[in-house]
């Protein structure tokens, strides 16, 4: 069952989401709600916590809750978002990326799917900003049930703008949480990009990686349905659209930072981790004249054979191996070595950092399989049908 988080702003429709509650939680899926400083009046905590049974949501800077749940946490455990009604201005601050209440802090935050059901006067449904605001929102990948056409709560007024009924809502809802492709329901869990290892306040040890071969993993993941995890070090290109990006710089803060995001129901490990680290000097290193600093390096920990052997281990988990020489024989071994169950080995040799392009030879229990030069989107488009076939959804 799944865990469908409810943003209740401020509209006359309000009382309309409590229908919405009961039918889903008649379903079985769990109903956490954000109740905005607008929705409050017109819905009670009390009535929506009854329906609920689980914890309602008012005020970012309740530190209580913040220990206990928190909005980021919230925002990421949700298999999908239901904002209803949608009014003119909480659409606004959405389509502005406004994070000024717990609600719109939530809806940033989140790598679920979002459905808006919108309700408000058909005036300002058909008034160019909030046109622009919706159009904007649907080009982030928001989707829309409603509004209707029909009598408003203001007597007389007809037009566009009445919410959607709760039936027609939760029946969009099943539709999102079932449908939308073959990775649908699942958490995948990618780390990407090199990390960066610091020497001192200002200086680190690097690596070539560009995250461009996670980054499409997760981008192929998240529009095959799934909800993404994507762990990534220090990258310059843009996080795709869809996912909860984890911003991480070291090794052990990138291992932190997977094992936080667990459970999965399949992990690929994308990134070129660093092998080793330093002690960091707390202040920047100085020439003093003498003789230059020595770097003590130690080793990092193996965040893929950590994950792989550990007691959260998902059911799939996926490793690279950047190699220059023995591509597939090391693969092999590094397979077996590591405890996962896929390694995609590529030579890198050619020049693969920051190009569009990998040959990838896919190394399992059951032999090596060769792909043909693909580009990084391609790599991560066979990847991802490879894990649905595996997980039994196509
Ligand atoms: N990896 C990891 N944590 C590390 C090192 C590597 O999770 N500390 C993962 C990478 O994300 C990749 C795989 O392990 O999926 C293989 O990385 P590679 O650098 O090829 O492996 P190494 O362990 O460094 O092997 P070696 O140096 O022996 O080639």
């Amino acid at each position: 069952m799944a865990r469908v988080l409810l943003v209740i702003a401020g509209g006359i429709a309000a009382y309309k989401v409590l229908e919405v509650i009961r039918r889903l939680r008649e379903r079985g899926h769990e109903t956490p709600v954000v109740l905005t400083e607008a929705g409050a009046r017109f819905v009670t905590p009390l009535s929506v916590g009854a329906l609920s049974n689980a914890p309602v949501l008012q005020d970012l800077f309740d530190l209580d809750r913040e220990r206990e749940i928190g909005h980021i946490r919230l925002a990421r455990s949700a298999d999908l978002v239901v904002v209803a009604p949608a009014t003119a201005d909480i659409l606004a601050r959405m389509a502005a990326g406004r994070a000024d209440d717990l609600a719109t802090a939530t809806l940033l935050a989140t790598g679920a799917p979002i459905l808006a059901a919108p309700a408000m006067n058909p005036h300002m449904w058909n008034h160019p900003a909030t046109r622009r605001n919706v159009d904007r929102l649907a080009e982030d990948g928001v989707h829309f049930i409603g509004p209707e056409a029909g009598e408003m709560a203001e007597r007389g007024e007809t037009g566009v703008g009445r919410m959607a009924e709760p039936a027609a809502i939760v029946e969009a809802i099943s539709r999102r949480l079932a449908g939308g492709g073959a990775l649908a329901g699942k958490h995948i869990l990618v780390t990407s990009g090199p990390t960066h290892e610091a020497i001192d306040p200002v200086r680190y040890i690097a690596n070539r990686s560009s995250g461009r071969q996670g980054h499409a993993i997760a981008e192929a993941a998240a529009a095959a349905g799934a909800r993404v995890t994507l762990v990534s070090g220090p990258v310059t290109i843009p996080a795709p659209p869809g996912v909860t990006l984890v911003k991480v710089e070291s090794a052990r803060q990138m291992l932190a930072a997977v094992e936080a995001a667990l459970p999965a129901d399949a992990a690929i490990m994308t990134a070129a981790v660093a092998d080793w680290h330093v002690e960091a000097a707390p202040h920047k290193l100085k020439k003093t004249g003498g003789a230059p600093p020595q770097l003590v390096l130690s080793e990092n920990p193996d965040i893929l054979a950590t994950v792989a052997k550990g007691a959260a281990r998902p059911p799939i988990v996926v490793g690279f191996a950047a190699e220059t020489e023995d591509v597939v024989a090391r693969a092999k071994e590094k397979r077996i070595r590591k405890g996962c169950d896929i390694i995609l080995a590529n030579d890198v040799s050619a020049g693969v950092f920051g190009a569009a392009h990998n040959t990838v030879h896919v190394v399992t229990a059951d032999g090596v399989e060769d792909w043909p030069r693909l580009t990084k989107r391609e790599v991560a488009e066979r990847l991802v049908a490879h894990l649905a076939a595996l997980m039994g959804g196509g």
